[in-house]
């Protein structure tokens, strides 16, 4: 048997690798990037509304109109954008909202910047639709951009710049003068940004959170991707979208409609009611639970010998795992595994060339015993 070449770029993600090893030994998965709230329980009634009242059949290839315009209200309610409702394709998770855009904007051999530490899908979904990929690298602590050098790297191919903000996996947020000088390296060169906000709302220490479209020259040039996987806590459900300008939406909604035909209908119900009735106060004490988990669990590490810095954002953070047995960072990972039972991600999932990285990501949104348990764990490095 002969697959194609764009099946040997898919290999399984190093985070299912060390959430399936966990299982084996029972451990403690802190690999997984799953949020551990309860779901709101207006989006559970909302889904269970549309079962009841028979939201069962196809819905538009854009998504539910009024989810649409729910989302567009909300973007602009937490951000000022003047979002339209022509403006949102709501799709299968942020992930079918990033496939389905890129797929409308990119063709195979356009050379798309990403920056290391990065998130593997986005990078598995690029090569997948034949985009060629420059990684530029940043580093801890603050995984700050060296705009020098990505102005050099930026060569005829290149389409395309993404970041993903707040990081998974570093953190990272970016400032509102990072994103200026982002716009304009995008601008000089007729370029577009995607940017993933999933995290929009794990934002710690009071910082504010800016999203690409709220800078003016960055509006027609830029792909938000957000979702409520993570928000809602239902990663399972497949829901998340894409905002950007109409002509690109209309675009990217034939590949929803070629790959997915539509969201999940009922559930779309569900986030509608969700968004209509969860009051902004909600987003907010989902942050202020998570910087309080970030506190106990981060202190935990550093006592334990695994140096971390206090993320801004996101509710993952990379810590320095040197100090245990093993050769790279895939052997120390094990070795932590076998410890403590506790499963983390290590840094060759963020990075092309991750020799001599030795860092694993952890994931604190867990419910309280558990973090609680994974704190005592950690004591016996
Ligand atoms: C940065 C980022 N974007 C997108 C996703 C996927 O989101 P969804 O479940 O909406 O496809 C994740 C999930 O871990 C993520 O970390």
């Amino acid at each position: 048997m002969k697959l194609s070449n764009r099946a040997k770029n898919i290999a399984q993600s190093e985070i299912r690798a060390m959430s399936i090893l966990c299982n084996e030994k029972n451990g403690l998965n802190m690999a997984q990037g799953l949020c551990d709230l309860e779901v709101p329980l207006p989006v559970v009634e909302g889904a269970k509304e549309g079962i009841d009242r028979g939201k069962n059949t196809y819905t538009s290839a854009y998504g539910n109109y009024k989810l649409r315009a729910a989302i567009a209200k909300k973007q602009n309610d937490f951000y000022d954008q003047g979002i339209d409702v022509d403006n949102v394709l709501v799709s299968l998770g942020a992930t079918g909202a990033f496939y389905a855009t890129a797929m409308s904007l990119l063709n195979e051999g356009d050379e798309v910047i990403l920056f290391e530490p990065y998130y593997g899908y986005h990078v598995a979904t690029l090569k997948s639709i034949g985009c060629k990929i420059k990684y530029i690298r940043t580093n801890p602590p603050a995984y700050e951009i060296d705009f020098q050098n990505l102005k050099d790297q930026i060569s005829e191919d290149t389409k395309a710049i993404l970041i993903c903000n707040p990081s998974n996996p570093s953190g990272k947020v970016y400032t509102k003068e990072e994103l200026q000088t982002l716009s304009e390296v995008i601008n000089q060169n007729d370029l577009f940004l995607f940017s993933d906000e999933m995290y929009e709302h794990f934002i710690y220490d009071e910082l504010e959170f800016v999203s690409a479209l709220s800078i003016e020259s960055l509006k027609e040039r830029t792909v938000v991707i957000s979702g409520f996987s993570k928000i809602y806590s239902i990663t399972g459900w497949r829901l998340g979208y894409a905002i950007t300008q109409k002509g690109i939406i209309d675009a990217a909604s034939a590949f929803n409609d070629l790959v997915y035909v539509c969201p999940p209908a009922p559930l779309q119900n569900g986030i509608l009611k969700g968004l209509n009735e969860l009051p902004k106060s909600y987003y907010e004490n989902v942050a202020k639970e998570h910087q309080k988990k970030r506190d106990k669990f981060i202190k935990a590490l550093n006592d334990a010998g695994l140096k971390a810095e206090y993320v801004k954002g996101a509710y993952y953070v990379l810590a320095d795992i040197s100090k245990l047995e093993g050769e790279d960072d895939k052997q120390k990972v094990v070795t932590l595994l076998e410890k403590t039972g506790i499963a983390a991600v290590p840094a060759r999932a963020f990075y092309q060339e991750s020799e001599g990285i030795h860092l694993a990501r952890f994931c604190f949104s867990k419910k309280e015993e558990e973090l609680d348990e994974a704190i005592e764990r950690l004591k016996r490095l």
